[in-house]
């Protein structure tokens, strides 16, 4: 098995550097486009022999060092109750939003193995179809981004439903937000049992709130979810959009690797927190659209900051986009491998 990315996250440089892309599996590849205009995105994401389908077109296409099971940090939120569409270039829409204790009562725990049995089934094919040519990563929403989601009944500006909930109830904003830890640890829990070899928890949200509040709302659950799952023998990577002010705060969520967006530059973040850490990014993912030659140039900033961690994965600082050709996808895991060996 290509070992470099699980051994990254126990904190070996290695050489090559392992890359794999956030949404790697996606509209900007013309094979996910083709399944796409036969099913709709939930559809995909419930049916387990195209759900691993397209989990395994980045492998093929790209030569990534790791999979991604392929689904949403929004199904298990379906599973608490919540109903769950995606409007074509709006975003998720979840009703009703979760606004009063009444709102909260009509959420339930989830049992993974009965309520989302096809990401486990998924993960299962996957983990076959892969014979072990690449580690399988495993994932979660974390909690303050998933809370965000359900309080403003999709994605927002001002997210201020959000904040008028943790300021003004913040009882009721910590029950919803232990609802959401229990849940995420019990489906952690189930993707690792069922094969994967590296969980992600993505805070797409966490970066609109100060360092102050984050270490009161965000964090402590975001740390309870690592702790649940210590022993467990996988690796925890934990990325936080726009969290350039709040990463040493990061640092201290049990996380083994820690995901930074383009914004802050990985030597900085290494100046900050110490050579003793794994960081994964951060290329803008625009920067694609930039000629070859200073894609490359962009690509061998990136790798020159990452030697000063302990060890470093590639990826963008956020999800590749629809609009990149994915030739240029492909060209940039080539210039990585080659320009890290
Ligand atoms: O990374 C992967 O390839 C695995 C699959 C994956 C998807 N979403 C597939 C997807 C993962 C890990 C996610 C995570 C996710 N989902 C996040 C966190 C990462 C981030 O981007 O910050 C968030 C915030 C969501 C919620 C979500 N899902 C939104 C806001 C949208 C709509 C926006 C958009 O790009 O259309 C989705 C839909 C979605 N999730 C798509 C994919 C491939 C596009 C659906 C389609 O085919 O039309």
């Amino acid at each position: 098995m290509n070992e470099a990315f699980l051994r990254a996250c126990r904190g070996e440089a290695t050489r090559p550097v392992p890359v794999w892309l956030m949404r790697q599996a996606g509209r900007y590849l013309p094979a996910y486009q083709e399944i796409r205009e036969k099913v709709d995105f939930l559809t995909l994401c419930k049916t387990p022999r195209l759900a691993v389908e397209v989990s395994l077109q980045p492998v093929d296409i790209l030569g990534v060092d790791a999979a991604i099971v392929f689904s949403d940090i929004l199904i298990p939120v379906e599973a608490m109750g919540m109903g769950l569409e995606f409007h074509e270039g709006e975003g998720p829409v979840l009703e009703p939003p979760i606004r009063t204790e009444r709102d909260l009562k009509g959420l339930h725990p989830i049992d993974p193995a009965l309520d989302l049995p096809f990401v486990l089934e998924t993960i299962r094919i996957l983990k076959k179809e892969l014979s072990n040519r690449v580690p399988l990563i495993g994932f979660s929403g974390a909690p303050f981004t998933l809370a965000a989601y359900m309080i403003e009944g999709g994605t927002s500006r001002s997210f201020v439903n959000t904040k008028r909930m943790m300021f003004g109830s913040p009882l009721l904003f910590f029950q919803l937000m232990e609802l959401i830890t229990d849940v995420t640890i019990s489906y952690l829990r189930a993707q690792i049992r069922a094969g994967v070899q590296a969980i992600q928890i993505f805070d797409t949200w966490a970066g609109i709130l100060t360092r102050e509040d984050y270490d009161v709302y965000a964090l402590p659950y975001v740390s309870r979810i690592f702790k649940a799952l210590e022993g467990s023998g996988v690796a925890g990577i934990y990325f936080v959009y726009n969290g350039g002010h709040l990463i040493e705060s990061m640092a201290r969520s049990g996380a083994d690797v820690i995901g930074l967006d383009w914004r802050i530059d990985i030597e900085t973040a290494v100046s900050r927190l110490g050579r003793d850490v794994t960081l994964q990014g951060n290329l803008d993912p625009c920067v694609l659209f930039l000629p070859e030659e200073e894609i490359k140039a962009r690509i061998d900033s990136v790798l020159r900051q990452g030697r000063k961690a302990r060890a470093h994965i590639f990826n963008l600082g956020h999800g590749i986009l629809p609009e990149i050709p994915y030739k240029k996808a492909k060209l940039m895991v080539d210039l990585i491998h080659e320009l890290s060996a």
